[in-house]
């Protein structure tokens, strides 16, 4: 049995990932951590084997740290801090940290698409929809799509209710069009590969890892 924690665990992403390790049968749900149920990370991360954190771009950094530093493998989901001072901080850690900007299965083949869609058009611009309340723009998984696309690649951002989490990689060449989309319908698209990240955690033979892509295809 894997000992799992939640940061973040009142929140939407937390809630669901609670849900899902409760769900299998390999992993126990040892902590929930969050200032709104007056639970604080220090509090659990002694409990747990891998922490998951769902919180918010000032608050993941620093609980990676303290996950990295008790000895805890950390498989972070927030979006919008500082990766560069993650890869400081997992220097010479005993434990692993991994890092994905999109867990659904069907983003990380949009963005291998885009990738190789890249190399053969003339042009692409990137349209990402988020629910309101989502905190970055643009969204960490358009940023690390556009990182990973030949040229330049211009990214416009939607915010309305009624949305989870789309994208659209529009293409361009001669006389010709090429769109690419994404569409999540509620937060469970997410969760297969949390538990997959969860899984693997402690076996990665570098660290911090980013992007679930090689988890998914580890030769390339
Ligand atoms: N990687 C992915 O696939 C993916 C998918 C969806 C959302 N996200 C990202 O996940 C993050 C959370 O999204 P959400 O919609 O669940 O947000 P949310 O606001 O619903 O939840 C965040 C929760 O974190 C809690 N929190 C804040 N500071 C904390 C701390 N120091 N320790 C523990 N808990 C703390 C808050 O009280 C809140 O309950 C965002 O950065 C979002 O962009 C990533």
């Amino acid at each position: 049995m894997t000992r799992v924690a939640v940061a973040g665990a009142a929140g939407r992403m937390g809630q669901a990932v609670c849900a899902a390790v409760e769900g299998a049968d390999d992993l126990s749900l040892t902590g929930r951590a969050d200032p709104a149920l007056g639970v604080a990370l220090a509090d659990v991360v002694g409990d747990a084997d891998v922490v998951v954190d769902f919180t918010q771009p000032d608050q993941a950094l620093d609980n990676a740290r303290a996950c990295l530093e008790a000895g805890v493998h950390v498989v972070i989901g927030t979006t919008g801090f500082d990766v560069g001072a993650l890869r400081s901080a997992a220097e010479g850690a005993s434990a692993n940290a991994f890092v994905a900007p999109n867990f659904a299965i069907g983003a990380v083949l949009m963005m291998r698409f885009a990738t190789e869609a890249s190399r053969h058009m003339d042009g692409a611009e990137i349209i990402e929809y988020h629910h309101p309340a989502k905190l970055d723009a643009p969204s960490g998984t358009a940023a690390r799509t556009a990182e990973l696309m030949e040229g330049e690649v211009p990214i416009h951002s939607v915010r309305l209710p009624g949305i989870v989490a789309d994208q659209d990689v529009i293409l361009g060449g001669a006389a010709q069009t090429l769109t690419i989309r994404h569409v999540t319908t509620d937060r469970t698209s997410f969760m297969p590969g949390v538990l997959l990240a969860v899984r693997r955690v402690a076996e990665l033979t570098e660290s911090p890892v980013i992007g679930l892509e090689h988890l998914l295809w580890p030769d390339g």
